[in-house]
């Protein structure tokens, strides 16, 4: 069973994903003085960010803001997440460079994919790397973050972080991997539109015998999961 929470629309999933992520970004400071963060790129999310950046009397300066995969473009590529994050939220909201971990998109992506694991390692000195929240989108085929169906990155069991070479869309992504993602505290999924619903629906009632979609293997060992989708993708 997938906690799963059915909104109206798009608008209304920015305003509750809104509240959910101010929420676990209190109980984290309260907690243990930060709130670790990986975004989810393409564009779901993109007005929820411009929502947080908007929010009042939130407090940035405790944020410690990763991505969970990265085009292997430039930053300032029509195609990067970072570049879509610091239009929606990072500007707006003024948080400066040293509290944003960007996966350098420029560089050979294997090399990309071990400078930001070394950048995870520094960031959780002595532990396991392990975010208060993750955020994820799910594409039409059922990937999450650059974990798309067949593709090595999806089966990796000890890099937290790693290359992966996208066929089907001729490109290089790097992307946190499944043992990153389902150490987290939790998880919370933003899905919207008619174009998701078949795979929403691999993923919330799993038809024998059919290989799971990457989403469907997001599962927190120790922490939260929520399904924030819209009606249309709800199907
Ligand atoms: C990316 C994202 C990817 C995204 C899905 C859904 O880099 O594209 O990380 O996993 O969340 O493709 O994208 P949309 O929100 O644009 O439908």
């Amino acid at each position: 069973m997938k906690p799963l929470r059915v909104v109206e629309n798009a608008e209304e999933l920015s305003r509750i994903a809104t509240e959910e992520v101010l929420r676990a970004a209190g109980e984290a400071i309260a907690a243990r003085g930060s709130f670790f963060v990986a975004l989810a790129g393409g564009s779901t999310p993109r007005m929820l960010y411009q929502r947080l950046a908007a929010a009042p009397g939130v407090r940035f300066r405790r944020w410690q803001i990763f991505f969970g995969d990265e085009r292997c473009v430039p930053p300032d590529h029509l195609d990067s997440n970072y570049r879509m994050v610091k239009e929606a939220l990072l500007d707006p909201a003024g948080i400066p460079p040293e509290l944003v971990h960007r996966i350098p998109g420029e560089m050979e992506p294997a090399a990309a994919a071990v400078q930001y694991e070394l950048e995870l390692a520094e960031s959780f000195p002595g532990a396991a790397p392990r975010f208060d929240l993750v955020l994820l989108g799910m594409g039409a085929d059922g990937h999450t973050a650059s974990l798309f169906p067949g593709t090595a990155a999806l089966e990796e069991r000890e890099r937290l972080v790693r290359e992966n070479r996208v066929e089907k869309l001729q490109a290089w992504r790097v992307t946190m991997t499944l043992p990153l993602l389902n150490a987290a505290r939790r998880v919370i999924f933003l899905v919207a539109g008619s174009d998701k619903a078949a795979a929403l629906r691999s993923v919330l009632q799993p038809a024998g015998g059919m290989e799971l979609p990457p989403a469907a293997r997001v599962a927190p060992v120790d922490g939260s999961l929520l399904w924030l989708v819209d009606r249309a993708a709800a199907g």
